[in-house]
Order: C-alpha cells, then sequence, then structure tokens
C-alpha cells in the first residue's frame, strides 16, 4: 500500500526490507516506555486534534530547523545552500507521519517502515529517496535530543481542541512516549553491531 500522493512515501511499499527488530522486542520497548492500550486511545484522541492544523505543526517545526544553521545544514548541499525541494518533499512525509504516529498499528508494517526512516536519516539511505546532496547523515546526538521540541511543541496544539486538561495531559504523554519509542529504533543503524 504505497500512498499516492507524497513523494517517496513509501509506508507498507513491497520493496522494504524486513525490520531487524522483531515483534517479540517491539514489545519489551513498549513495555520499556510504559506504552499502553490507554495511550494508543489517547494517541488516537491526539490524531483527531492534531489533523486540521498539520500545517501549523509543520511550520513550527520547519522554523525551529530553519532558526539552527546547524540543523538546516542537514538539507543543504555542498555550499550550505537550504535545498528547497529536498525540504518541501520530506515535510509531506514528516506531516503524514503525525497522523500515522497516531493512528497505525504498531504491526510488522510499522517496523519496517520504522527501519527504513531509520536508514533514510543514517547514511545508509539519507538522500537517496529525493536524490539530493546533503550531509550524508543526521548525527545520532541530534536525532535523540529533537526529542525535546517535537515533544513539548505538539502540547499548545493538543491544549486547542476543546479536551479537558486531564485528556490533554494524557494525549501529550502518550505522544512523548510514542516519540521516545520511534527514536529509539530509528537509533538502531548508529549502534554497534550486536549493542542495540
Ligand atoms: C526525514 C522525523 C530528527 C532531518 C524525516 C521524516 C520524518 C522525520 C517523519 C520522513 C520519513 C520518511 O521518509 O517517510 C524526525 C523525528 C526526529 C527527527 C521525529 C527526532 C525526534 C531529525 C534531525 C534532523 C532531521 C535532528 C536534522 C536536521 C531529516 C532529514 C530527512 C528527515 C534531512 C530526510 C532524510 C532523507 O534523505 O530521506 N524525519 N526526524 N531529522 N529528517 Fe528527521
Amino acid at each position: 500500500m504505497a500512498e499516492a500522493g507524497i513523494p517517496g512515501y513509501a509506508y507498507g511499499a513491497r520493496e522494504l526490507a524486513r525490520s531487524p527488530v522483531s515483534l517479540e522486542e517491539l514489545d519489551l520497548l513498549r513495555q520499556t516506555v510504559l506504552f499502553t492500550e490507554e495511550d494508543e486511545r489517547y494517541l488516537r484522541m491526539a490524531g483527531d486534534v492534531l489533523e486540521g492544523r498539520l500545517d501549523e505543526v509543520l511550520d513550527l517545526w520547519y522554523g525551529f530547523v530553519a532558526d539552527h544553521p546547524h540543523l538546516v545544514y542537514y538539507f543543504s548541499d555542498r555550499e550550505g545552500r537550504p535545498i528547497e525541494e529536498y525540504l518541501e518533499r520530506v515535510r509531506g512525509r514528516f506531516k503524514r507521519w503525525v497522523l500515522d504516529v497516531c493512528r497505525r498499528p504498531y504491526d510488522q508494517q510499522w517496523l519496517d517502515y520504522q527501519h527504513e526512516i531509520a536508514l533514510r536519516h543514517a547514511r545508509e539511505k539519507k538522500n537517496r529517496t529525493d536524490g539530493v546532496e546533503a550531509p550524508e547523515e543526521i548525527p545520532l546526538r541530534y536525532m535523540i535530543s529533537f526529542i525535546y521540541p517535537i515533544t513539548a511543541t505538539v502540547r499548545r496544539f493538543l491544549e486547542d481542541g476543546g479536551h479537558p486538561e486531564e485528556e490533554v495531559e494524557k494525549m501529550h504523554q502518550a505522544w512523548f512516549k510514542a516519540v521516545v519509542l520511534h527514536v529509539t529504533l530509528w537509533s538502531r543503524p548508529y549502534a554497534r553491531e550486536g549493542s542495540f
């Protein structure tokens, strides 16, 4: 089920490699971040709140990247000029990812696409999908530290959804856990063989 309309988005595509992480290992990771069925329910609620605000969320995240030369560098050519088409194509996939985080079942297909996204941030596959010549890898230290802005900034959007504070907090916690889970899986290409 490769999705039409979003350049390079390959969720469910046949040619994707199988994730080296097993469903059993995923289950233990879910337990480790305290991710429960209640979180799945609150993530779906968060998806409904965020759905109509995706462009604003993306504007905020992209504004954050644009304001930091050490981050926009990874979207730039050899002369250090941001590659607009690259930014735009990735933005489409990033936007779709927000809904995938909230709505997709975390099954084998999902796991396989997390493996693909991991490779796309790492030297194995970065730049290939969009045919660009940008830096070859996002350093692991930025992958991990980016969890904070990606988490902190969604709260104001969740607050605008008209839900009581207690539900806003639960949606936000579920989002935080989900982002940690994603980035944990995306850290695999950086780990020494046998150390993930
Ligand atoms: C691609 C999310 C960290 C730069 C993507 C995509 C998503 C995403 C959803 C598109 C995946 C797809 O192809 O379907 C995130 C999240 C991060 C994170 C949630 C951490 C919490 C970073 C950091 C940078 C970065 C720190 C550095 C500026 C990029 C680039 C691509 C990309 C350049 C395109 C990679 C390619 O060539 O295919 N990211 N990202 N990301 N991200 Fe990140």
